[in-house]
């Protein structure tokens, strides 16, 4: 009998990668997702892919009852927490939904795992726990100054699972700081479809390649990096979903919440993605400078050797990987999943 898993957030962009993962990987998904960012399209893409049905329950993660009934109905081994809110710009104008949400509805997932003696637990984290004076490569024991409600809600989370795991040794937790997630599975048919105009740097470019947006706006050529954009740590979508995998058998064997950087390792700057753009799409793509963005800073990138070591995972996926495989989803889905 596959391994049952709940996945919250599995309609979103990495969350229905990883769900393609699990069921790649002989597991079998329970996707629990309120639609607020997203639609029901990447699960049905999924099934067909897979043939594999994927039971899925809207509601949200804060409602004990739609809790109580999915664990009651479906006999989970793990519970993979990726609903949320993450808008950093959002989080500074909203910050009673982020805490309420990030760090609200996680506090009530694992009232309810409580409840019913689930206590496998993975959570989606984002190196934006860090900050803006973190000094790369990023090590799990950085100190954290998050600069955002966003960030404040990721940490406040992280704080609480350390300190369920610490009152009871039979839970079992990994926090994945994600970096820069990026690019689609190759088959082109689930991939990153943002609300509105996209705030990340990929989808823009994505749409900028598409005809969608008129030209990439770089915020920012005067920082201290060799071209003087802006440099980050991009990981293809399918190593994280991947280490998501890794993070599920390492749960087997591990005792109390561990963290983990989930990145490639090394950063590449706003213009070497352009490049490499070009390269995917086939075409010259349209850029002007700007100034630079709010909060943003120069450069960051992970040192994932503690992945590496402890999950046994690491980035395979090249540049040139991630921006063929986001062009070939832009391409096929002009329009996402509409
Ligand atoms: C990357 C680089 C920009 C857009 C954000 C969130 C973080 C996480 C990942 C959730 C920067 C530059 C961007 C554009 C640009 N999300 N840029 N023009 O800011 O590193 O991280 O997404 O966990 O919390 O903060 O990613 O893609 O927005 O920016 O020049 O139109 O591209 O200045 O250098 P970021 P990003």
């Amino acid at each position: 009998m596959a391994k049952r898993i709940l996945l919250t957030g599995g309609c979103g962009y990495i969350g229905s990668h990883i769900c393609l993962e699990l069921i790649e990987q002989g597991y079998q998904p329970v996707v629990l997702d309120n639609l607020s960012n997203s639609s029901t399209t990447p699960l049905q893409r999924i099934e067909q892919l897979t043939g594999q049905h994927i039971p899925f329950i809207e509601g949200d993660v804060r409602d004990e009852a739609i809790l109580d009934h999915i664990f009651s109905t479906y006999e989970l081994s793990a519970t993979i927490h990726l609903a949320g809110l993450k808008s950093v710009a959002e989080s500074v104008a909203a910050p009673i939904a982020y805490y309420q949400t990030n760090f609200g509805g996680t506090v009530a997932l694992c009232q309810a795992m409580q409840r019913h003696r689930v206590k496998h637990f993975i959570y989606s984290s984002s190196a934006t726990v860090y900050g803006l004076t973190a000094q790369s490569p990023i090590r799990e024991d950085a100190p954290t100054a998050p600069a955002s409600p966003y960030g404040q809600s990721k940490l406040m989370a992280e704080i609480a699972l350390r300190d369920i795991a610490h009152a009871d040794p039979q839970w079992k937790i990994a926090i994945l700081r994600y970096f820069n997630p990026v690019g689609a599975h190759a088959c082109g048919q689930i991939g990153e479809d943002p609300c509105g105009v996209p705030n990340n740097l990929m989808p823009y470019v994505s749409q900028v390649a598409a005809g969608k947006q008129p030209k990439i706006r770089i915020f920012g050529n005067d920082y201290p990096t060799p071209d003087g954009t802006g440099m980050r740590d991009y990981l293809h979508v399918c190593d994280l979903a991947h280490a998501h995998l890794c993070a599920l058998r390492w749960l087997d064997g591990a005792s109390g919440a561990k963290v983990f950087n989930l990145g490639t390792g090394r950063g590449y700057s706003v213009l070497e993605i352009i490049r490499a753009y070009e390269k995917a799409c086939g075409h010259a793509l349209p850029f002007q400078f700007l100034p630079r963005r709010d909060g943003d800073i120069a450069s960051y990138h992970a040192e994932p050797a503690l992945a590496t070591r402890e999950l046994r995972w690491s980035a395979t996926r090249t540049i040139e990987d991630m921006c063929r495989d986001a062009w070939n989803w832009q391409s096929r889905n002009p329009n996402g999943y509409t």
